[in-house]
């Protein structure tokens, strides 16, 4: 009897240990104030970007997935939001946006990228650039050794997604919206939110019954045939991969002023003029960021593709 409660307390106490990093992961996972485009964006972004790939980058991407992802990189393209606040990822926390000077509405490479100790290249279009580079040099089986190129794949496509995002660009006072607090129809929100997740919920709830793949298939009808087929060949074009993260990021801050922030003041309520005025401006973020270039890099040997 003793001997087994014994047991018995022990067999909690170890299943309590195991569970320890699940909780630990989950707390960081639902820390409020983090800045990410919601789980949603990012999937439909990777899966419009999977779909466009040929060949050769389809089997690229393919070799550089880990099993488990069963070949389907949307699986994985929120994987940097999960581990940006575990020790060894922490370098990657301040690739996931750029804070540009209050009010300029531009974007200047050397003037804002960098991180708060002003280490430069350490904002999300330097890190569009570095994953970009890494991948242009990848060659069938004899992968650079400095770099982790599935690390490389999975950093790229999610910052595709977040350069995307125009709040992602936003000014540094109020860190990007994220202190500007309002009301998404009744509950608390703040604006940074309202462009990660509160419009692209609030669409898949009204216009798609939460089906993702129905939001999905009206997205790539719009780029096929709908109303962005005539520009999505000049979304696929930029002269120079290496430098084409300043114009999505030019874009984002230019939108951020124009729709993002326009006319909200702090504890505002925004509701259904707002979501329809700026829902439009966020289903093509969302198709722009699957459709860019950087997405579907050719290698310099011009052989394999990324
Ligand atoms: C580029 O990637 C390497 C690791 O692959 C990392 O050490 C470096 O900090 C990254 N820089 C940027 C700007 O992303
Ligand atoms: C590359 O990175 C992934 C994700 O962090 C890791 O699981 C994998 O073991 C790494 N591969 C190598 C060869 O280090
Ligand atoms: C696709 O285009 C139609 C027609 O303009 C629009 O009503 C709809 O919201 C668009 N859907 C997406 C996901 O962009
Ligand atoms: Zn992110």
């Amino acid at each position: 009897m003793e001997v087994n409660h014994i047991e018995e307390l022990k067999r909690v106490m170890v299943s309590i240990v195991r569970l320890l990093p699940v909780l630990a992961a989950l707390v960081v996972a639902t820390a409020p104030g983090a800045r990410s485009w919601s789980k949603e964006g990012h999937i439909l972004t990777c899966r419009i970007a999977q779909t466009l790939l040929d060949d050769g980058a389809a089997e690229v991407v393919h070799n550089l997935l880990p099993d488990y992802a069963d070949g389907d990189l949307s699986s994985l393209c929120v994987w940097p939001d999960q581990i940006r606040h575990w020790y060894r990822f922490r370098w990657t926390s301040p690739l996931h946006f750029i804070d540009t000077p209050d009010s300029a509405c531009t974007f200047d490479y050397s003037r804002d990228c960098h991180d708060l100790n002003g280490a430069e290249d350490m904002c999300v279009a330097g890190a569009v650039r570095n994953f970009t580079s890494q991948l242009m040099h990848y060659h069938h089986g004899s992968s650079d050794r400095r770099y982790n190129l599935t690390e490389a794949l999975l950093f790229l496509s999610h910052f595709m997604g977040d350069i995307h995002q125009p709040m992602h660009v936003g000014f540094s006072d109020d860190k990007g919206g994220n202190s500007i607090q309002v009301r998404w129809f009744r509950h608390k929100s703040n604006l940074h939110h309202v462009w990660d997740r509160e419009i692209i919920l609030t669409a898949l709830a009204d216009y798609y019954d939460k089906n993702l793949d129905l939001f999905l298939g009206d997205l790539q009808k719009n780029l096929t045939k709908g109303i962005w087929s005539d520009d999505i060949s000049s979304w696929r074009t930029c002269d120079n991969l290496l430098s084409c993260s300043t114009k999505y990021a030019t874009e984002s801050i230019d939108l951020a002023c124009k729709w993002g922030y326009n006319g909200v003041t702090q504890g505002e309520t925004l509701a259904d003029e707002y979501f329809e005025s700026r829902m439009p401006v966020v289903m093509k973020r969302i198709a722009q960021g699957g459709v860019s270039p950087n997405n579907t890099i050719q290698n310099d040997a011009k052989k394999g593709y990324i």
